[in-house]
C-alpha cells in the first residue's frame, strides 16, 4: 500500500513551523495508509458539513457548488485508481483537502470552516462503523439461515449430548445446531445495540470547544442518517468507547464461532467421526498422506484470540488519556478495521461451510449406545412411580455400574435384571430406555423433542 503514497512537501499546519519533520516522524506520524479506506465516509461528510455551512449563510453558494464538483471529480479519481495519495499530507482528511483545493481554489480552503479533523475523523470513523455494522448483520443473518436449514434436515437425528465432554443425555443434532443460532441471536442484537451508540455525530465539536460560527448540528446529522448528535463536544472528540463496544461484540462473535469450530474439529475427528467437512474446506499434509484437516476451523478458532488482541489494545488506548482529543486515537483504526475485516471473512466462510457438513447419524448413534445416555430417563421413570429422586438416582447408579461389568448398555438389560435395583421397574420400563422415547419425552418450550426442534425452527425462520 505504501508503495503508491508518495511524498512531497508543503504542509497544511506548516506556517507555524521553523523546520520540516523528519521523515521518520513523518512516516510514524501519518495514517493515510490504513484511513484512506474512510474515504467515501470522509467525502460524505465534508458534503453534509459544506450544504450546512452554505445554508447557513457561512459559506457562498458558489462554492459549495465548486465543493461539490471537485468532491464528484475526487471520488471518479479515487475509484478509477489515479488519485495520488501523499504522505505529507498525513491521513485521508488532509489528502482530500488538498486535492480539492488544488482542483478548485480558494472554496477548497473554505471547507474546514468551523470544523477540525478531530470531529471529522470521529465523524468518518462512526460512518465507516455504521456501514460494517449493517454488513455484519446481513452477513450473521445468512449464517443463521445456513444453521436452520440444516438443523431442520436433523430435527430427527439423535446426537449424543455432552456435558463435560462425556456423554450425558440424547439430544437431536438439530436441536444442538439451534443452541448456536440462538447465540448469534443475541450477537446480532448486541451489534444493533452497538449501532444507536455508534450513530451519533461528532461534527460540530470541531478541536474540543465547539466553534464560533453559527452552525446547525441537527440538520448535519439529519443528513448523515444520524439518529442524534453528540451533546458535549470535550466528549464527541475523545471518546471511542463505541468502537470498544463494537469490537467487544465481534470478540463475542467470534468466541460463538471459535466454540463451534472446536466442536466440528471434534466431530470429524476419525475417533469421533460425527461429520465429514467437505473437500474444499479442508487442506491435506505435506507430509501424511492420509490427512484431511479442518483448516477453516482451526483458523477461525485461531483468529479469534486476534480479535481478542483488538479488543484489549482499544481498552489500553483509551485508558488513561486526558481529555480531549489525543494523537494516541489514530490507532484505533487498525485494530478496528482488521477486527472487521477477520469477523466479516470469518462469517462469510462460515455461511459456505455449514451447508458443506456431511452429518454421520450411525456415529452419532453409536456414541450413544455406548454413554448410558438415558440413564436418567430410567431415573425420572422411578421418581413418576413414587421413588424419591435422590433415592432414583442411586437405583440407576446401581445398575450403571452392574452395566459397566457386563460391558452392555441399560437397555441392554431384562426387565428383571432391571428390577433388581428397584421393585418399581415393570414391563413399561422399555419405551423410557430408547433414545426416540428418551427425546420424545422432553417435550417442552426449549426441549430437545424433535417436534419442539420442529417449532423452534418455525419461530426462528420468522425471527430472521
Ligand atoms: N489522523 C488523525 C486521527 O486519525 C486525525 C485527527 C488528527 N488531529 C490532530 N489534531 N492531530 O486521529
Amino acid at each position: 500500500m505504501t508503495e503508491s503514497i508518495t511524498s512531497a512537501s508543503d504542509k497544511i499546519w506548516s506556517g507555524r513551523f521553523a523546520e520540516p519533520v523528519s521523515d521518520l516522524v513523518k512516516r510514524y506520524t501519518a495514517s493515510v495508509f490504513f484511513d484512506r479506506r474512510m474515504w467515501r465516509q470522509d467525502i460524505r461528510g465534508s458534503l453534509a458539513h459544506a450544504r450546512m455551512l452554505a445554508r447557513q449563510g457561512i459559506l457562498a453558494a458558489a462554492d459549495l457548488a465548486a465543493i461539490e464538483s471537485g468532491m464528484a471529480s475526487i471520488t471518479n479519481e479515487i475509484e478509477a485508481g489515479t488519485f495520488h495519495w501523499n504522505l505529507d499530507d498525513e491521513d485521508v482528511h488532509l489528502n482530500i483537502e488538498k486535492r480539492l483545493t488544488a482542483l478548485v481554489g480558494d472554496a477548497g480552503k473554505r471547507l474546514h470552516t468551523g470544523r477540525s479533523r478531530n470531529d471529522q475523523v470521529a465523524t468518518d470513523i462512526r460512518l465507516w462503523l455504521r456501514d460494517s455494522i449493517d454488513e455484519i448483520d446481513g452477513l450473521l443473518r445468512a449464517m443463521q439461515a445456513a444453521l436452520l436449514n440444516m438443523a431442520e434436515a436433523h430435527a430427527d437425528t439423535p446426537l449424543p449430548g455432552f456435558t463435560h465432554l462425556q456423554v450425558a443425555q440424547p439430544v437431536t443434532f438439530g436441536h444442538h445446531l439451534l443452541a448456536y443460532f440462538e447465540m448469534l441471536r443475541r450477537d446480532r442484537e448486541r451489534f444493533a445495540d452497538c449501532r444507536k451508540r455508534v450513530n451519533r455525530l461528532p461534527l460540530g465539536a470541531a478541536a474540543l470547544a465547539g466553534t464560533t460560527f453559527p452552525i446547525d448540528r441537527e440538520s448535519v446529522a439529519h443528513e448523515l442518517g444520524f439518529e442524534s448528535v453528540c451533546e458535549n463536544s470535550l466528549d464527541a472528540v475523545s471518546d471511542r468507547d463505541f468502537a470498544i463496544e463494537f469490537c467487544g461484540a465481534a470478540a463475542l462473535v467470534m468466541t460463538h464461532i471459535s466454540r463451534f469450530s472446536e466442536e466440528l474439529i471434534l466431530w470429524m475427528s476419525p475417533r469421533v467421526g460425527f461429520i465429514d467437512l467437505a473437500d474444499r474446506f479442508c487442506t491435506g499434509s505435506s507430509i501424511m498422506p492420509q490427512k484431511k484437516n479442518p483448516d477453516v476451523p482451526e483458523l477461525a478458532r485461531g483468529k479469534t484470540g486476534r480479535v481478542f488482541g483488538h479488543l484489549m489494545g482499544l481498552l489500553t488506548l483509551m485508558k488513561g488519556q486526558p481529555l480531549a482529543y489525543n494523537k494516541d486515537n489514530q490507532e484505533d483504526k487498525e485494530p478496528l478495521f482488521d477486527t472487521a475485516d477477520t469477523l466479516m471473512d470469518t462469517l462469510r466462510i462460515f455461511a459456505e461451510l455449514v451447508p458443506g457438513i456431511r452429518v454421520k447419524p450411525e456415529a452419532m448413534a453409536a456414541a450413544l449406545r455406548q454413554g448410558y445416555a438415558t440413564a436418567t430417563d430410567l431415573a425420572d421413570y422411578l421418581v413418576k412411580k413414587g421413588l424419591p429422586f435422590r433415592d432414583a438416582h442411586e437405583a440407576v447408579a446401581r445398575a450403571v455400574r452392574a452395566c459397566e461389568i457386563r460391558g452392555c448398555d441399560l437397555a441392554d438389560l431384562s426387565v428383571d435384571a432391571l428390577r433388581e435395583f428397584s421393585p418399581l421397574i415393570a414391563d413399561d420400563v422399555h419405551s423410557v430406555l430408547t433414545v426416540a422415547g428418551s427425546l420424545a419425552a422432553r417435550d417442552h418450550l426449549g426441549g430437545t423433542a424433535p417436534n419442539q426442534v420442529r417449532a423452534a425452527i418455525v419461530r426462528s425462520r420468522a425471527r430472521l
